[in-house]
């Protein structure tokens, strides 16, 4: 059967983006015309997921609401004619079941994620972190394509890379490669948020990963790691040592991961959406072009 279960993890503080986010999430702030969450679910929807698992926290419930159908708003915007407005509403009719869970204490990503585990059962799924865009405008087939390789190769574990500068190895998950690296390569093993000189290459989890069920099992019993929490890098990797199959797949140029966890890379990002805007990234490119004479 196709997998068309997702979770997202969204029970992060954000606390680098504060005080922006001190009583809003991270996941809804705007790139663009659009909160974070909205690019992650269309991409999601995009390839063939139907259930989507929110892991959220405190001062995350504007999610659920975002995604809730507000008939007093459509019956006010269809009472005054503004189909354009309307139609911006779309998306809350996409045909897409929501559930929401709590990660009652933050132990972190791992831990996030195995409170999904009632609900997926023993199933595979999709993990889209709440804090990463794929593609300008989420334009990434990226998911169906790593669904694809999980049950072509029968994987376990199917985790999308980006390359980046060996000096920022340190944020990331990062991938011992097995064999030659190609587009599609065999995952040996993978080491969270290394140095430099423990770094075995400079490609970094780029926030989505397929999952065979037996990733629960390794996180039931997986002890905090880098920062004192429960990492999912760490439970990647003992599956990865008892001979789970491996999967990477390297993001192509053509969609890039934006990422919104901090100020530096969340303006890059906001800007990039902005300019590709048909209505107003002409005006605004323009308008650089002056401030930055
Ligand atoms: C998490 C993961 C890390 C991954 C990164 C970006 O780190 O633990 O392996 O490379 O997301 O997808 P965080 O950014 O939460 O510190």
């Amino acid at each position: 059967m196709a997998i068309d279960i997702a979770v997202i993890p969204v029970a992060g503080h954000g606390t680098r983006l504060l005080p922006a986010t001190k009583s809003q999430p991270k996941e809804m702030l705007p790139v663009g015309r659009k909160p974070v969450v909205q690019y992650i679910v269309e991409e999601l929807t995009n390839s063939q997921i139907r259930r989507i698992l929110f892991i959220t926290g405190a001062s995350k419930t504007s999610i659920e609401n975002h995604f809730d159908i507000d008939e007093r708003l459509i019956n006010y915007l269809r009472e005054s004619g503004r189909e354009e407005e309307l139609a911006e509403l779309d998306f809350e009719r996409k045909d897409v079941e929501y559930f929401y869970t709590r990660q009652r204490r933050q132990l972190g990503l791992g831990h996030a994620v195995l409170c999904a585990k009632s609900l997926v059962g023993q199933q595979p799924f999709v993990v889209a972190l709440g804090d990463s865009i794929i593609g300008i405008n989420a334009k990434s087939d990226i998911v169906q394509r790593m669904v694809e390789q999980f049950e072509t190769a029968k994987a376990d574990v199917v985790v999308a890379f980006e390359e980046v500068p060996r000096n920022e190895v340190v944020r990331y998950g990062i991938a011992a490669p097995r064999g030659p690296i190609g587009d599609i390569f065999e995952l040996q093993d993978v080491i969270e948020k290394p140095s430099e000189s423990e770094a075995p290459s400079n490609l970094a989890v780029a926030a989505r990963y397929v999952f065979s069920p037996a990733i629960f099992d390794e996180l039931a019993t997986t002890k905090p790691g880098k920062g004192g929490e429960i990492q999912l890098t760490d439970a990647m990797r003992s599956l990865l040592k008892k001979g789970a199959k491996g999967i990477g797949l390297r993001l192509p140029a053509s969609e890039p991961r934006f990422d919104i966890g901090n100020y530096e890379s969340y303006y890059q990002a906001f800007v990039d959406f902005a300019l590709a805007d048909p209505d107003h990234g002409p005006a605004l490119r323009e308008h650089l072009k002056r401030t930055l004479k």
